[in-house]
């Protein structure tokens, strides 16, 4: 991405002696030419003072939820959305277990649970509350959702104890930021078109033949893709699930009528990412009102529908296809049908057999599978997933346009 003003790094400072450190950080991170920003918490300022980060920056430093100003902006808000990347240096296993658990009592905290932008830690504690099992726990949990961890070093602690806590290096910390901000605009320019949840086709007006497809995975990648810098249409079938943030929806029940919302895209689509579970079948004949049971016949006859993905395949249409495959058994091998049946650049496939992941889960484990071979996720939150299928997106759409 283009490097200048308009990339903003938060930067969070937690009471830690390492606080000093930011203060490198935040030189380290002005200097590659990021407009940063510093929010702090209370006891961060027993370390180091709100005016040194002011004076480094240029920019006021927050600290507290109450503005003395009232025509301020909201703080929380406008932090937040500001931020391209928020790191947290060095973050305590206090503020590390407020994140895992979704408080936000602070200016700092309120800021990370309420940003859509990745979030980088960096933390620095004991060497005894870094082992502990729930401090580990809790650093599981945010990495499950896409958090980076850039790990504490071993060494000489500040409290005299010798082992890991000690706060990750400068220039480690600098880079991860910048490989966050890198990806934060890889998808700048492109047009993503993104297919998600489960079709219903009608049986008469009360009654449909549906899938237990929820949309999380879908709806994910449309806001990582948007979140990104793409433009975003995400073509869905029935969820609960809330619009996400600068993406086009487009609500339908059937097939067809994704079939006909998706070919209207496609031809100018850069990408597409079908997620949806399109019922394969529908019923022959719609009633028009209420089948009474008396009347319901024994069998419903059902017609093929259209496979969307596999149509777009066969006439190259939709830029770099990206399908999914939702199997019981082999799912591999069957994965690997799919993408040459369809045409596919990547098949993200799972096994749905397991009742604990897929299906209306916030995880699930999926094989990334390219001509190239197959990579394994492990268990990770959908969010992560969505984020794994955006970098691999990025690396297919530059490598089309450089081909
Ligand atoms: N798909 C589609 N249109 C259909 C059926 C599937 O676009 N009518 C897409 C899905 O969005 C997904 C991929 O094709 O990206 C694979 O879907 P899946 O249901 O796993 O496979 P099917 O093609 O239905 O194959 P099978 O039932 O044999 O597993």
């Amino acid at each position: 991405m283009a490097l200048g003003e308009s990339t903003t790094v938060l930067v969070g400072v937690t009471g830690g002696i390492a606080a000093y450190k930011s203060c490198e950080l935040v030189r380290a991170l002005i200097k590659r030419g990021y407009r940063v920003k510093v929010v702090m918490t209370q006891a961060a300022t027993e370390f180091v003072t709100p005016l040194t980060f002011r004076t480094l920056t240029n920019e006021p430093v927050a600290v507290s939820l109450w503005e003395d100003d009232p025509s301020a902006p909201v703080h929380h808000i406008s932090l937040a959305e500001e931020a391209d990347v928020f790191v947290i240096a060095p973050c305590t296993a206090n503020v590390i277990a407020k994140m895992a658990h979704g408080r936000a009592d602070d200016l700092l905290t309120t800021s990370a649970l309420a940003t859509e932008a990745p979030i980088v830690v960096a933390p620095a504690m004991n060497v005894h509350m870094w082992r502990d099992e729930v401090t580990q726990a809790n650093i599981a949990a945010l990495r499950a959702r896409g958090v980076t961890f850039v790990e504490p070093e071993s060494g000489e602690l500040a409290c005299g104890d010798v082992g890991e806590g000690r706060l990750a290096r400068v220039e480690d910390i600098a880079a991860a930021v910048i490989a966050e901000a890198e990806r934060a605009r890889d998808l700048e320019g492109r047009t993503v078109l993104v297919t998600a949840g489960g079709t219903q086709e009608p049986i008469d007006p009360v009654r449909y033949i549906g899938n237990r497809s929820s949309g999380k995975t879908g709806f994910a990648i449309a806001a990582e893709a948007a979140r990104r810098g793409a433009r975003v249409t995400l073509v869905t079938g029935p969820t609960h699930l809330a619009d996400p943030f600068r993406v086009d929806v487009v609500r339908v029940e059937t097939a067809l009528e994704m079939y006909a919302a998706v070919m209207e895209q496609a031809a100018t689509a850069d990408a597409v990412v079908a997620s949806a579970a399109v019922a394969d079948f529908r019923p022959a004949e719609v009633g028009a009102g209420k089948i009474k049971k008396g009347a319901m016949p024994e069998a419903i006859t059902l017609v093929r529908n259209p496979d969307i993905l596999a149509e777009l395949g066969e006439r190259d249409l939709g830029g770099v296809r990206i399908g999914f495959a939702a199997e019981t058994s082999d799912v591999e091998r069957h994965a690997r049908e799919k993408l040459l049946s369809k045409h596919c650049h990547m098949v993200v496939a799972n096994d749905v057999s397991d009742p604990a992941l897929g299906f209306g889960t916030e995880s699930n484990r999926v094989l990334f599978v390219t001509p190239d071979g197959t990579t394994d996720s492990g268990v990770i939150h959908k969010r992560a997933i969505a984020r794994e299928v955006c970098d691999r997106l990025a690396r297919l759409l530059d490598g089309e346009s450089s081909a």
